[in-house]
């Protein structure tokens, strides 16, 4: 039996609604919550997700600001406006589009944002506290990744979950995040040495790593819930996933497609977050 196949845009607009009301609502208590943007440099992707986020905040009553800074923007320019955005009590939360130019030390750059308005939860003591089970803020892709599994009915206590890839933004955090649910979880990456023996015993899988159709059909376990976190091009230059969509959607239960999957609430994760920073403020914890 086919799987069945997760609507991420569907799911979004669902959850955009409520953050729509959840705006509306900081805006009768005086607080209009706003998200500041800063992009350095001309990366054709970095600025496309720029504008889909600018577009996502107008679309729920979040104020946007978004800073276009040249490519020679020194590292003291850049440091010098992350500080006057935290000091500003009218900006709410702070993102800083990555990659930065490579004269750019982007982890100097996150540690100086401030954690109370580091809405990509990738400030060192965000990530610990994620770590501990104590966070604001969820990382915007693993937090989108559980509102599907939510949206699929599938509970991950006790399960077998997977995760292929380790990096700090998806990899890592989705691991922890699978964990706090009671799921047994296994981390593989490019080290790992037999792939498929180990996604063959996911429940639950999810494919971080940035391989174009890398998770074929055999590597999955007969109605496993497939989640995939991939973008990329395949060989037409075509949008795909991590996963070989149309063989693994015949073996999986549930399947994310790419494009239309995890990608939507990637963003209304971060409209989330920003949301949460705004309440943090107005209750007087930041
Ligand atoms: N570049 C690619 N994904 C992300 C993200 O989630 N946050 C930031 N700041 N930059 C990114």
């Amino acid at each position: 039996m086919a799987a069945k196949i997760i609507d991420g845009k569907a799911l979004s607009k669902k959850l955009r609604e409520q953050i729509k009301k959840d705006a509306e609502a900081l805006k009768s208590k005086g607080i209009n919550p706003s998200l500041s943007v800063i992009i350095v440099g001309e990366d054709p992707a970095s600025k496309t997700y720029v504008k889909n986020k600018r577009l996502a905040c107008e679309e729920v009553g979040i104020k946007s600001d978004v800073y276009e800074l040249p490519e020679s923007t020194t590292s003291e320019e850049l440091l010098s406006l992350v500080e006057k955005l935290n000091a500003d009590e009218s900006v709410h939360g702070i993102l800083v589009q990555l990659p930065l130019p490579g004269h750019l030390d982007e982890k100097v750059v996150i540690e100086n944002i401030r954690i109370d308005k580091d809405v990509d939860a990738f400030h060192p003591q965000n990530v610990g506290r994620i770590m501990i089970g104590d966070f604001d803020f969820l990382p915007c892709t693993p937090a989108g990744v559980m509102e599907i599994i939510d949206e699929a009915g599938v509970e991950v206590k006790g399960k077998e979950c997977v995760v292929v890839g380790r990096s700090n933004i998806v990899g890592k955090p989705q691991a922890m995040l699978l964990l706090h649910r009671h799921g047994t979880v296994t981390i593989c990456h490019s080290r790992t040495k037999d792939l498929k023996e180990v996604t063959r015993r996911a429940e639950i899988l999810v494919a971080a790593v940035g391989k174009a159709k890398m998770i074929t059909a055999d590597m999955v376990r007969p109605g496993a819930v497939v989640i995939d976190v991939g973008m990329n091009r395949d060989e037409n230059g075509k949008l795909c996933g991590d996963v070989d969509f149309e063989n693994v959607k015949e073996v999986a239960s549930v399947i994310t497609p790419v494009p239309g999957g995890v990608g939507p609430l990637t963003i209304t994760m971060l409209l989330k977050n920003t949301i949460k920073a705004a309440e943090l403020r107005l209750s007087g914890k930041a």
